[in-house]
């Protein structure tokens, strides 16, 4: 295929508004895949994916269709679904000249929709705007193209009315691709330079990537570099994603296709990098960032005797995922175990679900927390600070107060789309978590959208949920990265009979010190089973104590139900009080069983 018969694209929309549906229909209207009820969602390749219904991973595939006499091949780049790999959503339009803009007929414009549209808009790719799922009775297409008209300044005329569901309309959406799309803009005698914008891992051959061949010729036997890494490798096999992978001798300029080069894992083959002839260097694709973990996290086998049982599947999930990082970690509560650093709240859950799913691990994790910049007075003279500024990832390494002059944490600039009738609650709900509002304005006559930055700690827990429950179930949201904003942080410690608790120690902001304490509290109160003395549960800043709360003595005896009867099932009852004991960890004088760390450290 010369480059002008080629169209490189993706589907963008916000979550549910039918994107795999769509790509399964392009497949079988182009025989990529037979038509049958098996097809369902033949992209979505994890188990976690189909469950929840939402893309993780991104696939691609090829699909060749025969338009007027011509025979063309159509590469349908997929992106992941959510905005935690928003970076892997941009590097994919990296690889693309134009997009489907896929929109709910019903359900309109949501805050994805908007995200995604102004990451192809900022590289002037062009947008097919597609209003899916027509056939539903509450669709309501005037309405959205109003909305899209509004936001976008797109024309009704441009906008295609389909049902994926259905297969309505598939045809006009391909023809749309090969009539509106350029094709891309490659020379197949200039020097090699791909993009490589997917990778995954495969047991026998090692990391696969995605690549996009914007130069030159790649083929079996051709030694690469990589610029991100400076490693070499030689080419063991490319070939084109037909839906799965099919070996080609050559890949040319323009087309899309996989590689293996006896990459060991993920990790060297990250998202976004280019790859070259060895020797023959060429200027590097720009926008490259390596995958920067925002959301950390302990995690813990339930059973300690399940520590290299589940070291084993997190090194091969790893293997999967260049985006986690990891740190050994352990507790004095919890056990041995890790510290993993996350691109969001979402990665966190698919990538716990996986481990439970596909290696049948049962794990704690902590309650997630992002990492803070502290600068450090006179840092040069304390041996522990290498640099001015340090990162803190895990709350109870927070700095002394005296030492620090200034502390800064992660924010994101958030978009919320919700219907007007809802505007005072998300109002107070952003203003509750410190969110300040840079812009508002309505999409159409009932809903509005609100630009927030928010501190990312303070979205990072429950505040989707919340969001959706106020709004009963109506409003969108989505975020990108904003930097780092300067913050009054403080490290709030928690004592039982006066001995601190490192692992409960809490990172927060003055503002919310004395809700969040009282919170910490109160939970350690409800866990902690009474003992035979008092004890004393404070939540201390500094020296100071903000919060106090106190658990009775009490005495549980085990022989009361017990009448008379024979001295050997006393016996094993003591036996047994004795064994729950053990699982108990000791703070002073106090005994601690380990469910009530998991009560109160668990998200
Ligand atoms: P992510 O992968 O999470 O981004 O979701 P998605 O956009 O791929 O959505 P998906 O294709 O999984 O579709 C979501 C739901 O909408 C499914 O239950 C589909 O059956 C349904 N759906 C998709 N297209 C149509 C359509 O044209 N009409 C109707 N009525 N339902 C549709």
């Amino acid at each position: 295929f010369s480059p002008d018969r080629i169209r490189n694209f993706s589907i963008i929309a916000h979550i549910d508004h039918g994107k795999s549906t769509l790509a399964d229909r392009l497949l079988e209207y182009t025989g990529t895949i037979s038509r049958s009820a098996d097809n369902k969602q033949v992209l979505d390749k994890l188990q976690v994916e189909r469950e929840r219904g939402i893309t993780v991973k991104a696939q691609t595939a090829s699909l060749i269709y025969q338009y007027q006499d011509t025979t063309y091949l159509l590469n349908l780049i997929d992106t992941p679904g959510h905005v935690d790999f928003s970076y892997e959503v941009s590097r994919s339009l990296s690889a693309c000249q134009g997009v489907v803009l896929l929109v709910d007929a019903n359900q309109g414009v949501q805050a994805q929709t908007v995200a995604n549209f102004y990451l192809a808009f900022e590289r002037d790719l062009v947008i097919i705007p597609v209003l899916n799922k027509i056939d539903l009775k509450g669709a309501r297409p005037d309405e959205v193209c109003q909305q899209m008209e509004s936001l976008f300044d797109i024309g009704k005329s441009d906008i295609l009315q389909i049902s994926a569901k259905l297969g309505t309309g598939i045809d006009l959406v391909l023809k749309a691709i090969i009539e509106r799309l350029p094709c891309p803009q490659a020379d197949r005698n200039a020097p090699l330079k791909a993009l490589i914008f997917d990778s995954w891992y495969d047991k026998w051959r090692g990391a696969i990537s995605s690549i996009a061949l914007i130069d030159g010729t790649i083929k079996k036997g051709t030694k690469i570099k990589s610029n991100y890494t400076g490693k070499v490798y030689e080419v063991q096999e490319t070939g084109i994603m037909y839906p799965n992978e099919q070996e080609t001798n050559t890949l040319y300029a323009g087309q899309v296709g996989y590689l293996i080069c006896g990459m060991k894992m993920t990790k060297e083959a990250q998202i976004g990098d280019t790859i070259y002839q060895d020797m023959v260097p060429v200027k590097s694709l720009p926008g490259f960032k390596p995958a920067k973990p925002m959301v950390f996290a302990g995690i813990y086998p339930v059973d300690q005797s399940e520590y290299s049982a589940l070291r084993s599947a997190i090194e091969k999930l790893l293997l999967n995922d260049s985006s986690v990082s990891v740190n050994i970690d352990s507790s004095a509560a919890l056990g041995q175990g890790w510290r993993l650093g996350f691109l969001g709240l979402l990665h966190m859950d698919v990538f716990s679900q996986r481990l439970e799913q596909e290696y049948d691990a049962s794990v704690i994790i902590t309650s997630p927390n992002v990492p803070y910049k502290v600068k450090i007075i006179g840092a040069k003279n304390i041996k522990q600070y290498k640099g001015e500024e340090i990162t803190i990832l895990n709350p109870s390494h927070f700095p002394d107060p005296s030492i620090i002059s200034e502390c800064s944490e992660p924010v994101v600039l958030s978009t919320i789309i919700t219907p007007d009738s809802y505007m005072g609650s998300v109002t107070s709900l952003f203003l509750s978590r410190r969110g300040q509002l840079k812009d508002q304005l309505y999409i159409d006559n009932k809903r509005i959208m609100f630009k927030v930055v928010f501190p990312l700690n303070e979205i990072i827990v429950d505040f989707f949920d919340e969001l959706k429950s106020i709004t009963s179930g109506y409003a969108s949201f989505d975020y990108e990265d904003y930097g780092y904003e300067s913050a009054n942080l403080v490290k709030v410690d928690f004592a039982l009979n006066g001995l601190i608790v490192d692992e409960l120690a809490m990172i927060c902001h003055s503002s919310k010190v004395l809700e969040n304490s009282k919170r910490v509290v109160a939970k350690l109160k409800e866990a902690i089973p009474r003992q035979l003395f008092e004890i004393a549960i404070q939540a201390k800043l500094s020296s100071k104590i903000l919060v106090r709360d106190t658990i009775k003595a009490y005495r549980k005896d085990v022989l009361a139900k017990c009448y008379g009867g024979d001295i050997t099932r006393k016996m094993k009852l003591l036996r047994q009080q004795a064994e729950g004991k053990k699982k108990m960890k000791r703070y002073g004088n106090v005994d601690v069983p380990k469910d009530a760390f998991i009560s109160v450290l668990k998200k």
